[in-house]
């Protein structure tokens, strides 16, 4: 699932091709956005995108109308939330409780939660002023940045960066990396979580 340009979701389509994705096959790109360039990606990529508007929609709504396509036509083993930016309903979290992960452009706790997406994870990292920020792949649960933890990977920070030099570099050094390295795992069968945290079998 995406929202915009879909960077995630092209590491995603690389290690398939490159890699295979833990025997995992991207079967379609969901975007709440029309104009999203990840769905340019996902067509180049011979993938099926759909597009599910949000409009005017709360999170039920929204969530009950995602979900009539999941059953209906996708019927997903596994969700990706690479970079989409809607919030689900607690019933659609919990009914797919262990089967939706989520990258987050900072090291979870620190700078996560309502509201913290895109640019601001990383303004709020600088302005705090940490030496270190990263990536997070977690479970999604209801609430918001605060399922169970995957992977994690640090950056540094560098003195007199902007917040898109810190995205960037968080993109490229720990995102791209992470996300296919977390649902590889997936696919292989080696996560388990138990008691709210991730085991991850050898
Ligand atoms: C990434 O920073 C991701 O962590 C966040 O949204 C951004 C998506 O970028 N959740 P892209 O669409 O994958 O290029």
């Amino acid at each position: 699932m995406v929202s915009g340009g879909g960077t995630n979701l092209q590491a995603l389509i690389d290690c398939q091709k490159e890699k295979g994705l833990g025997g995992g096959e991207i079967v379609a790109v969901i975007s709440n956005r029309k104009a999203a360039y990840a769905l340019e990606r996902a067509a180049n990529a011979g993938i099926p995108g759909y597009y599910v508007g949000g409009k005017g929609l709360d999170n039920d709504e929204y969530s009950r109308k995602l979900d009539e396509l999941l059953e209906s036509e996708v019927k997903p083993d596994l969700i990706v939330l690479a970079g989409f930016l809607r919030i689900f309903s607690e019933e659609f979290s919990n009914k797919y409780a262990g089967k939706i992960i989520n990258i987050h452009p900072s090291l979870i706790p620190s700078f996560c939660g309502d509201g913290m997406y895109g640019l601001r994870v990383h303004e709020a990292a600088l302005a705090k002023g940490v030496k270190v920020s990263g990536a997070t792949v977690h479970f999604v649960s209801a609430g918001t940045d605060e399922g169970p933890i995957i992977l994690q990977k640090s950056a540094e920070v560098k003195a007199g960066d902007t917040p898109e030099e810190l995205q960037k570099r968080i993109m490229v050094e720990c995102e791209w990396k992470l996300l296919p390295q977390a649902v590889t795992l997936f696919c292989e069968g080696r996560l388990s979580i138990e008691n709210g945290i991730v085991n991850i079998k050898d």
